[in-house]
């Protein structure tokens, strides 16, 4: 499975609903990356917004939550209408919150900053239906990609198939044309991107073109 998962993050928020029929035609996922303040120095979009837009589309709607207290959160996703909520690693109680997020009906997500140490959080990928490597430090579009979570995205990749689970493995953070190959390469087959998406002025041709690029790496790797 390759999938290009646009971030709306680098959409016009006076145009969202725009910005998704956008990318439709060539992908089934949207990123929504959510933002307290607090764990990351910036704010963007909660709840109201996902409930929104998910009056306008079918799509898989992956909410990122860069955010400190998820628990208090995550029944207002699931009303909302997240098919899925990616949590950080680093904000702890992880057990916790693969059950509360099972329980409320969303797929579960747990992300891990790049500096993440992959001992530290290796237990939990067999038991997430998505282990989300941030390939920048999360807080903002526009970043450049961070060539060291390579290792660890290689590591988790083995480790999913030696055990045979079913966890996807998603890159988050400074997806180009120019990056995406060595990610695909690397095991990954969800891709966010925002800037390569939202800052290309035709973005259904940019997710044709990132996930052509991402199965050439794949076919030339044999
Ligand atoms: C960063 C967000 C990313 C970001 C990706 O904190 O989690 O999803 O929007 O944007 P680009 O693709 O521009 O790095
Ligand atoms: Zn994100």
């Amino acid at each position: 499975m390759i999938e290009i998962a646009p971030s709306i993050l680098s959409a016009d928020f006076a145009y969202l609903g725009e910005a998704i029929h956008a990318v439709e035609p060539e992908t089934s996922w949207i990123h929504v990356d959510v933002m307290d303040g607090h764990f990351v120095p910036n704010l963007t979009i909660g709840p109201p917004v996902v409930a929104s837009i998910r009056r306008h589309t079918k799509s898989f709607l992956d909410c990122h939550l860069m955010i400190t207290d998820p628990w208090d959160y995550l029944s207002d996703f699931a009303k909302a209408g997240a098919d899925s909520v990616s949590f950080h690693f680093e904000v702890g109680r992880t057990t916790e919150l693969i059950n509360m997020t099972r329980d409320l009906g969303m797929k579960v997500g747990m992300a891990v900053n790049p500096d993440a140490k992959f001992d530290d959080y290796a237990q939990f990928i067999a038991q997430v239906d998505m282990l989300l490597v941030m390939s920048v430090f999360p807080g903002f579009a526009g970043q450049s990609f961070i060539a060291s979570v390579l290792e660890p995205l290689r590591r988790a990749r083995q480790l999913i198939d030696s055990q045979g689970a079913q966890t996807l493995l998603q890159i988050d953070g400074g997806i180009s044309l120019d990056t995406i190959g060595e990610s695909s390469r690397a095991g990954a087959e969800i891709f966010v991107a925002g800037s390569a998406v939202f800052g290309n002025p035709d973005p259904a041709m940019a997710v044709r073109g990132l996930k052509a690029a991402a199965l050439s790496a794949l076919r030339e790797h044999g």
